[in-house]
Formats: C-alpha cells, sequence, structure tokens
C-alpha cells in the first residue's frame, strides 16, 4: 500500500505530492449520479457495498492518494436517533432542532456496534478492497458544525440562531457541546477501532466567528477531542473554511495537520500554523470549473509558495463543487503528481 500520504501528514518526504479531494466521491461523478436514481444519499451510506463502491470510483478513476469513508457529518446524529434527512441541493434538515436543556438530554450516546454497524461494516469493506492501494480517511464534524445544524434545524448563511443561542443561553450550549464532543469520541474511536489510518475533523463553519468567540465557545470541544484521540496514533486532520484570520488559533489542537482554504497564501498560513505541523489545501474548488490552462497556472502558485514541500498534502480549499468536469481534476491530480 502506497504511504505517501501517511507520511506527508508526518511531515516526512515523500517522493511526490499525495493528493486527495474533500467530496472526491460525490456529483461531479457520472457514476454517482447514475447510482442517485434510484437511491438516497442515506439509502446510499447505510448500504454498506454501495457505499464501499462510492467511496473506491475516485481511487481508480483519478488516482488519488486516499480514500474517504462515504457517509456524511450527520450519520452519527441519525444513530443516535435524531429524526433528520438530507434534502437534494439543500442539505441536512432536522425536524426538531435543538431549543432547550430537555432537548439537549434526550441526545443520547451513540454505541457504535448497535447504531451504525452499517458504517462499520462499509470500513471493513473499504479496508479489504483497499489493502494494495491508498489508505482510508475516516472522519466526523466538530462539535461546532454538528451543533449549529441541530440548532438551525437547515442550512444557513448566517448561523443567527447558533449564535444567539450561544450567547443567550450559554449553560445549554455548553451542555450540547459537552455531549456532542463524547458522542464525536465514541464515533471516530469506532471508525479508527474498525481500521481507519487517518481521521480529518471538519469544522466546516467555524469560520463564521469571531476568533475570541471561537476560543470561547468552540475550540475547547474540539481541543478535547483531538487530546481523546491522542492515544491512536495516526494522523489527524482538522479542516475549517474561513480561518484565515485565526489560523494560529484554529491549529492550537493536538493534530498533525491543518487543512487551508484559498482566503490566504500557503505560505502565510504556514508561518502562522508553525511547521511543526504539515498542511493541506489552498486551491479553489470554484477553480475547477475553468479552463484547465488556468487551474495549472494557480497549481504553479502554490507550489511556488510553498516553502517546504515535506507535509504539503494537495487538496481543494472546501469540497469539490456539482459540475465540476471530470478531466480537469484527472488532469490536475497527474499535473500535481509530475510537479513534485
Ligand atoms: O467524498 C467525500 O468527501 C465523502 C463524503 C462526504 C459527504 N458529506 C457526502 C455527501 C463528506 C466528507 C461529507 C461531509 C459533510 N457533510 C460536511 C463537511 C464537509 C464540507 O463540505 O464542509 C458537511 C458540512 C455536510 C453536510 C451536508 N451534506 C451538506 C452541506 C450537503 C450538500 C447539500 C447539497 O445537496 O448541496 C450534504 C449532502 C451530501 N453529503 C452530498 C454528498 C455526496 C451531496 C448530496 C447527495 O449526493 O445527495
Amino acid at each position: 500500500m502506497s504511504t505517501t500520504f501517511l507520511d506527508a501528514c508526518y511531515g516526512k518526504k515523500t517522493s511526490y505530492t499525495p493528493v486527495w479531494y474533500m467530496r472526491q466521491a460525490g456529483r461531479y461523478l457520472p457514476e454517482y449520479r447514475k447510482l442517485k436514481e434510484t437511491h438516497t444519499i442515506l439509502d446510499i451510506v447505510k448500504t454498506p457495498e454501495l457505499a464501499a463502491k462510492v467511496s473506491l470510483q475516485p481511487v481508480d478513476l483519478l488516482g488519488v492518494d486516499a480514500a474517504i469513508l462515504f457517509a456524511d457529518i450527520m450519520v452519527p446524529l441519525l444513530g443516535i436517533g435524531v429524526d433528520l434527512d438530507i434534502v437534494e441541493n439543500i442539505g441536512p434538515v432536522i425536524q426538531h432542532p435543538i431549543q432547550t436543556l430537555e432537548d439537549v438530554k434526550k441526545l443520547r450516546m451513540l454505541v457504535p456496534e448497535q447504531d451504525i454497524s452499517y458504517l462499520l461494516k462499509t470500513i471493513t469493506i473499504l479496508k479489504d478492497e483497499l489493502k494494495n492501494k491508498v489508505p482510508l480517511i475516516g472522519f466526523s464534524a466538530a462539535p461546532f458544525t454538528l451543533a449549529s445544524y441541530l440548532i438551525e434545524g437547515k442550512p444557513t448563511r448566517d448561523f443567527i440562531k447558533t449564535k444567539s443561542f450561544m450567547y443567550n443561553n450559554t449553560d445549554v450550549w455548553n451542555s450540547l457541546l459537552n455531549k456532542l464532543s463524547d458522542i464525536i469520541t465514541i464515533y471516530l474511536q469506532s471508525q479508527v477501532a474498525t481500521g481507519v489510518q487517518a481521521i480529518q475533523i471538519f469544522d466546516s463553519w467555524v469560520g463564521c466567528l469571531s476568533e475570541q468567540d471561537y476560543q470561547a465557545y468552540a475550540l475547547p470541544y474540539t481541543k478535547r477531542i483531538f487530546e481523546n484521540l491522542q492515544s491512536v496514533s495516526i494522523p489527524l486532520i482538522h479542516f475549517g473554511t474561513n480561518t484565515a484570520g485565526m489560523l494560529k488559533t484554529f491549529s492550537s489542537v493536538a493534530c498533525n495537520v491543518v487543512s487551508i482554504d484559498w482566503r490566504i497564501s500557503i505560505a502565510r498560513a504556514w508561518e502562522e500554523i508553525g511547521y511543526e505541523k504539515a498542511i493541506q489545501g489552498n486551491l479553489d474548488p470554484a477553480l475547477l470549473l475553468s479552463d484547465f490552462s488556468l487551474i495549472k497556472k494557480r497549481v504553479d502558485k502554490i507550489f511556488s509558495h510553498l516553502p517546504k514541500h515535506e507535509g504539503y498534502i494537495f487538496n481543494l480549499g472546501h469540497g469539490m463543487l456539482p459540475g465540476t468536469p471530470v478531466e480537469n481534476v484527472i488532469l490536475l491530480t497527474e499535473y500535481v503528481h509530475s510537479k513534485s
């Protein structure tokens, strides 16, 4: 099995720069879209053979250096019986958003073997299929991002409900985040025990907070999860978007890799994060909708700003967009491999 991706996570020298893409398994792939004609995303997630197949599609097609488990950040909530759906072109929708301490108390602990056995089965199948290929990445949302869905009830742009809850209902907020931290820890530990070889924690929406609020209301919980995972000895990746203004604080968790978006140059980002950690990301996913000659220029620019090659994992700054031409992604993967 190629260990290029894992080596890069630990900042080791590799013979080429490893590449994977957030949302590499998904709607831009014709094979996935075909499957979606007859199955919902949750059908796929709950059917291990299908979920594994979807995870493997980009590995074979693109030649990426890691596979990511096909699931969604809502899976642990689904596991504990939260009434939710993932609505086409909208995202996660929760029937009864969290409002009170009683609502928080009703959330129970996750029992992985019982609640998400399908996910563990998917990991087992993938491990078997991938053994001569690439490592498997497991994932979860961070407590803040998961809480934002539970409180808002649906995707939002401004996170007003979440912030009001945080400011005005701080005790309940704290008990909610405490509980989510425990659920996420158990969720990730079960993925590790079943064989994932790296973990990424997605705090997709945390960039809506000021640095001060991030420190007060979100960071302590994420920190605790990373601490809880120290004993697993696999690489841990911390992902966020809109974090350019608080990268030092964002990277103060016990992670091996920090994943950045495109709103900051990679040189400045790495300087703030510190060179002892590896770095991932930086290309704007919207660029993949343009001509490959422009994509190439922007990749060259990232590489020309890299203070060092060891510990760099090529990725996008956020997930692959639905209309992305597959051809561009194939060319991009080849190009990054050839440059390094
Ligand atoms: O290839 C991969 O990256 C693995 C699969 C994956 C999915 N969701 C499947 C999915 C991963 C890693 C996620 C994580 C996820 N889900 C995040 C964190 C990453 C990020 O993008 O910030 C978030 C915030 C969610 C919540 C969520 N689920 C959203 C916002 C959406 C998009 C809604 C839409 O339709 O535009 C989803 C649905 C979803 N999850 C899709 C996929 C492939 C697309 C819809 C579908 O196929 O039905």
